[in-house]
């Protein structure tokens, strides 16, 4: 079997896009990047401030960690940006970083989020759906609703609107942000 690897960012123009679109009302930028690659997107951007987090050690400049343990323990209240660049869906991350007492309201929140047959649903969203018997059962019946249940678990934390533009390629990717009420 060939290796695989995989494209980070298969459309740098509409990524970078949504993100100045995402932070045009603020005056200075301090980014927060939890799953920050190469450091690609933000180099396009005057920032105040910039702190990668990446889980690979070959990748850019950037704290080699993974976003879900260290988001806790970073002070959020730093940031007016924070970016999840994910694969999949950053379900946990996102409820970690709204329910973070620290976070700042008007802090930009931006999502990658992608779904499909073949995407797992996070465990942590397959155990807030109480699904784990079902799941294991038929999970594609589960998983091309995975961006939908990303979107329950956001209203139900508080978070009234999201903008996102969605792109097909066999998979649903969702690429948005949102506001920190
Ligand atoms: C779509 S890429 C991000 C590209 C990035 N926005 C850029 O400008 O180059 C997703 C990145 O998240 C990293 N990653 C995956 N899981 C992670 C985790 N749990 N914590 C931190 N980084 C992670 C991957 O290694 C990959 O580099």
């Amino acid at each position: 079997m060939p290796r695989a690897s995989r494209i980070d960012n298969k459309s740098i123009a509409n990524k970078v896009f949504l993100r100045r679109k995402a932070t045009e009302r603020l005056p200075a930028l301090r980014v927060l990047d939890l799953f920050a690659g190469n450091n690609v997107l933000w180099s396009n951007f005057e920032k105040e401030r910039y702190y990668g987090v990446e889980l690979l050690p070959d990748k850019g400049a950037n704290l080699n960690a993974d976003a879900h343990q260290v988001v806790d323990s970073l002070d959020l209240s730093d940031f007016n940006v924070i970016d999840c660049d994910s694969y999949t869906i950053p379900f946990e991350i996102c409820r970690k970083i709204i329910e973070n007492p620290l976070v700042k309201s008007g802090t930009v929140v931006l999502y990658t989020a992608i779904c499909g047959i073949f995407m797992p649903l996070p465990n942590e969203c397959i155990d807030a759906l109480g699904i784990r018997d079902m799941y294991h059962i038929a999970p594609s019946m589960f998983r091309v609703n995975g961006n939908t249940y990303f979107y329950d678990m956001l209203a139900n934390l508080g978070i009234k609107e999201v903008q996102y533009y969605e792109n097909h390629d066999g998979f649903t990717k969702h690429y948005g942000y949102f506001v920190i009420p």
